[in-house]
């Protein structure tokens, strides 16, 4: 099938590629010419396990191309064309849809009525709605939310738990099964409004997860339980699952914290306050300050300390740093005068963007300890679990860590003669 992805983000590209190498034949289309001159060339702009591979094999393949012209989607005829492009959260909260009105200009400027447009970026639901109003009656419109998890997007995009889409057209339900016509799971078929409600639901679903373990969490602080042990026997609940449920200094990135309030926005426009989901976020901003407070607890004076930090991307996996709690940490430490020296194996290059020359940036992560009163663990890097911690307890000059992700042998390093501090770990 000849398709057209427009936006080549996260979300389009891994949607691009991956369909690719389904067989369709894929364009891709982004206004930034400068990306798209660096995809031909094969070089994809942010680091993902296994995209890059996936985009050179599949351009070579003649099945993949990049434009930045849309005009050229019209020579290929799509029979789909997925809209990808960003929607990010504007100052009241709500997402901003001012790239999708854009890209549904240009797609009525070039490409005929015949062509399905896919909504893939997460938009508040009504929006097919609009943007069928955008693109005029002769357009059919469809909802296609992603569940790609930043870090393992391509397997999450080959072994989804489900396919959603939003349409109540026999066509568009059709074209969108052939779309995925090689991968095996679940389909779901519902309203635009129902698909679009799914995608907030389930990010806000998992984004509450998360706040109510690390309020477990803090709470096991107080009373001197062990989180570990906690969520070990909760998971075996199969009415709660095992899987989301690691508590945390807070969770970050690009979805999380902007879809949980575009959701409580977007009820709020249609007339209903939700009481659950705004504490969702202040939790978890709360829970950054809660990790901080050990650091001042352990360090009263902050002004002049030495930290190395390790792990800035909000997630392993990913090079990505947006709304990244190591961030939030490093930023307030900054503020108190502390002086940090930091390393990512991956998100050393969008670190440095966001920043500057306000910290160090080591070459290694054993160069980042050096001359260092203690270290701060902020990604669950598999790297740094099997530091060599003989070696680091020589070159802090105190043995102090402080583990934002619950994630390090604890005990093992207790037994080095370190001190470690994480939430709940009694
Ligand atoms: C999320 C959804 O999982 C995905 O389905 C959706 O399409 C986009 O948003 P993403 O934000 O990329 O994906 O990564 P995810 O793996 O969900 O992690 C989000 C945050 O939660 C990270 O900061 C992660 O470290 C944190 N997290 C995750 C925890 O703190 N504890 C956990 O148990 C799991």
């Amino acid at each position: 099938m000849n398709i057209v992805v427009i936006g080549t983000s996260y979300v389009g590209l891994v949607q691009g590629a991956c369909l690719a190498r389904l067989g369709h034949s894929v364009l891709c289309v982004d206004i930034d010419e400068s990306k798209v001159a660096r995809l031909r060339e094969g070089v994809v702009p942010f680091f993902e396990p296994d995209l890059e591979e996936i985009v050179r094999s599949e351009m070579q393949a003649g099945r993949l191309s990049f434009t930045s012209k849309i005009t050229e989607a019209v020579m290929i005829q799509p029979a789909v064309i997925f809209l990808a492009v960003g929607t990010p959260q504007s100052e009241n909260g709500a997402a901003d849809l001012q790239y999708l009105k854009a890209a549904a200009r240009d797609i009525v400027a070039a490409v005929q009525s015949t062509a399905l447009v896919v909504i893939k970026s997460t938009v508040p639901p009504g929006t097919s709605k609009k943007v069928k109003e955008w693109l005029g009656s002769d357009f059919e419109v469809a909802s296609n939310p992603e569940f790609l998890r930043e870090g393992k997007a391509v397997s999450d995009f080959f072994n989804p738990d489900r396919i959603v889409i939003g349409t109540t057209s026999d066509r568009a339900e059709q074209l969108l099964r052939d779309v995925y016509s090689g991968i095996f799971t679940q389909v779901f078929v519902m309203s635009p409004e129902s698909a679009e409600l799914t995608k907030y639901a389930a990010n806000t679903f998992l984004a509450s997860r998360l706040s109510l373990i690390n309020e477990v969490a803090n709470i096991a602080d107080h009373v001197g339980a062990n989180i570990k042990d906690v969520e070990a026997a909760l998971g075996a609940d199969p009415r709660i699952g095992n899987q989301f449920l690691r508590a945390g200094a807070g969770f970050g990135g690009s979805c999380f914290p902007k879809d949980v309030l575009a959701l409580d926005h977007a009820a709020r426009e249609h007339g209903y306050a939700p009481k659950l989901i705004a504490p969702i976020m202040e939790v978890n901003l709360g829970q950054t300050e809660l990790f901080l407070q050990k650091i001042y607890n352990r360090f009263d004076n902050i002004e002049g300390r030495k930290f190395s930090v390790w792990g800035l991307a909000f997630n392993a996996g990913t090079d990505d740093v947006r709304e990244s709690p190591a961030l939030r940490i490093i930023e307030k430490l900054l503020e108190r005068g502390a002086e940090l020296c930091v390393f990512d194996p991956y998100a050393m290059a969008s670190g440095r963007l966001v920043l500057g020359d306000k910290v160090t940036f080591a070459p290694s992560m054993m160069d980042a300890l050096i001359g260092t009163d203690a270290l701060l663990v902020l990604t669950e890097w598999e790297e740094f679990l099997y530091a060599p911690w003989n070696t680091i307890a020589e070159l802090l000059s105190e043995r102090v860590i402080f583990d934002g992700k619950n994630f390090l042998p604890h005990k093992d390093l207790r037994d080095v003669g370190f001190e470690v501090f994480g939430i709940g770990l009694n």
